[in-house]
């Protein structure tokens, strides 16, 4: 049961696909650990990227077991253990979380062209609520200058990162040209080539080409995931959130893409923080939009990430 619960959590998103999580069996419950060897050491050095990522394989863990009948208790530890979680009180699993369950291996990251026709109004107070149920806060970005502000900033970040041959470097290793390898992106799921005038900067994955399709003129649907707190434990909690939000957009038929580049390059991150709340501390970037499925990234084995 445990194992095939880990099978369903290693398909959250993680940076660059990086996978960088073990799950574990103890004699009262299990741990869901962070995978040091794994952090991206150029654009991600103090964790926070790899913890966030953790934090939605141990929300995606959570809700397998939930939906197998074995509702779990979590608390959040130091070190590279983040989360222990126990056997909680048996209860029926609800029908919102068998929904969310169904969305694991629908849900990946889209980096196509999102379609211009408009969200549905009501979507993003069920998202915001989404991440509040795991204690984070989803502030949409809306109106021209808060936009225009967040999407030069997002662009801003991505030519700094690009400009040092070390995160190059990083990336490189991460973007494979085989889309069968089990780690890292390949070249379907990279979309194609950031076109120059995208409003929001995707990460280039070496994408062939420029999708001439793209929007580049309309109001894309934007918000920034943010917890209170910024140490090692909330970003735990921010994955969480973002892995609720990201699985609660699946079931609303939305098409999902990140952009973490702002949050990584520390003074854009502090900028980031006054465009939607300044009380906040800011995660990561979400585009919600309508859109064809995209190329799905591979996982790891289970034996790779299950200690015995
Ligand atoms: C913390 C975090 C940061 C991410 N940042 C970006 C990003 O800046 N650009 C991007 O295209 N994808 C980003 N992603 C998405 C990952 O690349 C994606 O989850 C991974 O390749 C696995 O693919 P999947 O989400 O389709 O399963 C991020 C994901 C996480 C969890």
């Amino acid at each position: 049961m445990f194992a095939a619960a880990v099978g369903d959590a290693v398909w959250a998103p993680s940076i660059h696909n990086s996978q960088p999580w073990r799950f574990r069996c103890t004699a009262d419950g299990a741990d869901v650990l962070l995978d040091e060897r794994r952090r991206l050491a150029v654009c991600d050095p103090d964790g926070r990227m790899a913890r966030i990522s953790c934090g939605a394989a141990a929300y995606n863990l959570r809700l397998a077991l939930a939906v197998g009948g074995l509702p779990a208790r979590h608390r959040q530890e130091s070190g590279s253990t983040l989360l222990h979680m126990w056997p909680g009180p048996q209860r029926p699993p609800t029908p919102l979380e068998r929904r969310l369950h169904r969305q694991i291996p629908r849900r990946h990251t889209n980096r196509g062209p999102f379609a211009d026709s408009p969200v549905d109004t009501r979507a993003p107070l069920v998202l915001a609520e989404a991440a509040r149920r795991e204690g984070g806060q989803l502030d949409f970005v809306t109106g021209e200058p808060a936009l225009a502000a967040l999407t030069a900033l997002i662009r801003t970040a991505e030519a700094r990162q690009l400009a040092d041959p070390a995160y190059a470097e990083e990336l490189r290793a991460w973007t494979t040209d085989a889309d069968h390898r089990v780690e890292g992106i390949g070249p379907c799921a990279a979309g194609a080539a950031p076109h120059p005038a995208e409003a929001l900067t995707r990460r280039d994955f070496g994408g062939a080409g420029h999708d001439t399709t793209r929007d580049v003129s309309h109001q894309p649907v934007v918000a920034v995931l943010a917890v209170l707190g910024d140490g090692p434990a909330d970003a735990v909690r921010a994955g969480m959130a973002l892995q609720c939000v990201l699985l609660t957009a699946a079931d609303l038929g939305l098409a999902t893409a990140m952009f973490s580049q702002p949050v990584e390059v520390p003074a854009i991150r502090e900028r980031l923080r006054c465009v939607v709340n300044p009380i906040q501390d800011p995660q990561l970037v979400l585009r919600f939009g309508y859109a064809p499925t995209t190329c799905y990234t591979n996982r790891r084995p289970v034996a790779d990430v299950l200690e015995a």
